[in-house]
């Protein structure tokens, strides 16, 4: 039997105008994740996976070309130069990453799979073969991924993300978030085609609202590495200003946006594609629940508080 386990994330700041070449950072969020075991267990050749919270079981040579999951494994055992019919193997799949929320649950379960069944095989792959594993999967969910979510996920570790340059960084001083669900789900693979039909329409005035989100991102990361807290909580509300213009926010969110500046957030924003899933709040480690009790009682969901170093 062989066990691996992915964490969720959040990105920080430089959403949508990642898409677009600019920068953008990632932190790991370990509270939530993704668990894949892989047994001998099957009793014809192939592959079964089973997505327990969902009650699905896909026999993975049976299944479309395009479901993520057996998508996953293909690519896997191809990498690992393994044919289907020369094993029996059985996926159990677990998660406590909410769906569609920006938290990054379709890359931590292809990242367990990736895990799970490469160790299962003998084979012990680097963080980078990983990535590259999940964003084949991350192209089904999303159309047209920047590649951030399977870089921060498959490395474990807050990264600065700029199209193939990824750069794992120290954090100065740990970073106090609370990330609150609005309980609306949001597909990424709509808002990123509606900001990309927006970007069409008035390229110009698009690229000008990216560099200066891409400014932000690359202030936060020396505000970042440097411990100021602070300018980070501000460039943070910047991004939401901007990210406001590019249409992605909403009132669900602009509410706990609100609700957590208001009991002391240093800074707030949406986090991810945004028009649903989670905001993100910078606090102070003796502010903290004070922030998660405001943001439950603006009607969050789910409130996560994680420390990031
Ligand atoms: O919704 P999430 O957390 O998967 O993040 C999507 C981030 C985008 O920049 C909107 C899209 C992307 O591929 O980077």
């Amino acid at each position: 039997m062989t066990r691996a386990q992915a964490p969720g994330k959040v990105i920080l700041l430089g959403e949508h105008s990642v898409v677009y070449g600019r920068p953008a950072i990632a932190v790991p969020v370990t509270e939530v994740r993704a668990t894949a075991v892989a047994t001998d267990a099957r009793a014809s050749p192939g592959v079964t996976v089973r997505a327990e919270d969902i009650g699905r079981t896909i026999d993975v040579a049976a299944a479309p070309s395009d479901e993520p999951l057996s998508v996953t494994v293909r690519n896997t055992l191809a990498f690992a130069g393994v044919s289907l019919d020369e094993v029996r193997i059985d996926l159990a799949v677990r998660s406590t990453i909410p769906v569609a929320s920006g938290l990054g649950s379709g890359a931590a379960v292809s990242t367990a799979i990736v895990r799970a069944l490469s160790r299962h095989l003998g084979l012990f792959l680097e963080a980078a073969s990983v990535s590259s594993l999940v964003y084949e999967t991350e192209k089904i969910h999303h159309g047209t991924p920047s590649g951030i979510d399977n870089t921060v996920v498959a490395y474990e570790r807050p990264v600065y993300f700029c199209g193939r340059d990824v750069e794992i960084f120290e954090v100065g001083q740990p970073i106090w978030l609370a990330i609150a669900d609005t309980g609306v789900p949001s597909l990424t693979r709509e808002t990123v085609a509606d900001v990309r039909a927006a970007w069409e329409h008035d390229t110009e005035a698009y690229e000008e609202l990216f560099d200066e989100i891409g400014g932000l991102v690359t202030e936060s990361r020396a505000a970042i590495s440097s411990g100021d807290t602070r300018a980070l909580g501000s460039l943070m509300d910047r991004n939401q200003g901007l990210l406001c213009e590019l249409d992605v926010s909403s009132p669900d969110l602009e509410a706990l946006i609100e609700a957590a500046k208001h009991a002391g957030a240093l800074g707030a924003k949406l986090s991810g594609g945004g028009r649903g899933g989670n905001a993100i709040a910078v606090v102070e480690p003796q502010g903290a629940e004070r922030v998660r009790d405001a943001l439950r009682a603006a009607g969050a969901r789910n409130v996560i508080v994680t420390e990031v170093k």
